[in-house]
């Protein structure tokens, strides 16, 4: 019989959860992975996670399941969820409930800022598991250095962006972020009731980081702001807006924040728990890049 300790990871096959879950097999450790659709089930089986579960994280029965028997976890909201909120209350009831042992709740750089949708939900999650009476660690990620959006950056020369192009923003690479969620769960003693901002250094407007796109590739690299109806428009379609109707105003409270207020944070709290400097933005442009030209 396996004994070892199941650690949860929900939004399994995200971006976080791509990165986190063969990391943490790789260490040796029991995996239990939720995610919404059988494709991504079958592709975390064939990486050798031990219990995959299907299901909605919408729906607590779901949620009961997925805890139970559970050491640790690691929630992740999907993004843009409407019911992202009640996700995150209802997992921290069930972990209370099921008796687990660490809860860390992967949140986002200043949760206090309730004039993002995304933050304010996740402020209430912040809130609701330091009242819960569980361990817990919170990890606060800077916007993700997201390889998709190096895409058409690669292919059309373009990089977009759907706020105001003057505006400087944080970054951090998901790689650092799954280092440090690799530690905390793997080694929680030293990790029990804190709260991480997770930012990699620099600050950097569409501009500069169209500078460090040019440099690293190697030829002009033109920025463009898109709209963001636009965006939402060819992401969900163009159905019945109620349908998509939080999307749409979590896309709208980004745009507005994020044209009137850059979004800052400091990679001090990453580099002291990485032991290193944390990735630079040029530094996972060169390696998206590579990857990218191997492949051709
Ligand atoms: N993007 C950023 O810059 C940024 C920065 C800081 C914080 N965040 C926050 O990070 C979170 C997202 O992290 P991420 O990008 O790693 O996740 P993600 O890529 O959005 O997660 C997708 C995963 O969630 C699963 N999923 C989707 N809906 C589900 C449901 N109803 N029930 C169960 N599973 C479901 C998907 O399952 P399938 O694979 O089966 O489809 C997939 O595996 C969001 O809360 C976002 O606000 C984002």
């Amino acid at each position: 019989m396996n004994t070892r300790p199941i650690i949860l990871v929900t939004s399994a096959n995200g971006n976080q959860g791509k990165r986190l879950v063969p990391r943490l097999l790789a260490g040796g450790h029991r995996v239990r992975a939720c995610v919404r659709s059988s494709a991504s089930a079958e592709a975390l089986r064939n990486q050798g996670v031990q219990e995959v579960l299907v299901g909605d994280l919408a729906d607590p029965a779901f949620i009961h399941e997925a805890v139970r028997g559970v050491s640790s976890l690691y929630h992740i909201g999907p993004t843009l969820h409407p019911a992202e909120r009640a996700m995150g209350f209802n997992i921290i009831d069930a972990a209370r409930e099921a008796g687990v042992g660490h809860f860390v709740f992967s949140s986002v750089l200043h949760a206090i800022t309730t004039d993002l949708v995304q933050h304010e939900i996740k402020r209430d999650i912040e809130e609701h598991l330091l009242s819960s009476g569980l361990e817990f660690t919170i990890l606060q990620p800077a916007n993700y250095m997201l390889p998709p959006r190096l895409k058409p950056v690669f292919e059309e020369h373009v990089f977009r962006l759907s706020w105001a192009l003057e505006r400087y923003q944080s970054m951090v690479d998901l790689d650092d972020v799954t280092e440090v969620a690799f530690s905390v769960l793997t080694d929680p003693a030293r990790h029990l009731a804190a709260t991480y901002e997770l930012v990699g250094p620099g600050r950097f407007t569409a501009y500069d980081i169209g500078q460090v796109l040019t440099k690293v590739l190697g030829s002009e690299i033109r920025v463009e702001r898109i709209d963001m109806a636009a965006f939402i428009r060819a992401r969900f379609g163009e159905g019945d807006p109620v349908t998509f109707a939080h999307q749409s105003q979590v896309s709208a409270s980004i745009e507005k924040r994020y044209s009137n207020h850059d979004f800052l944070g400091n990679p001090n709290v990453l580099g002291w728990l990485l032991g290193r400097e944390a990735t630079s933005f040029e530094a996972f442009v060169r390696k998206e890049y590579e990857a990218y030209q191997a492949l051709k």
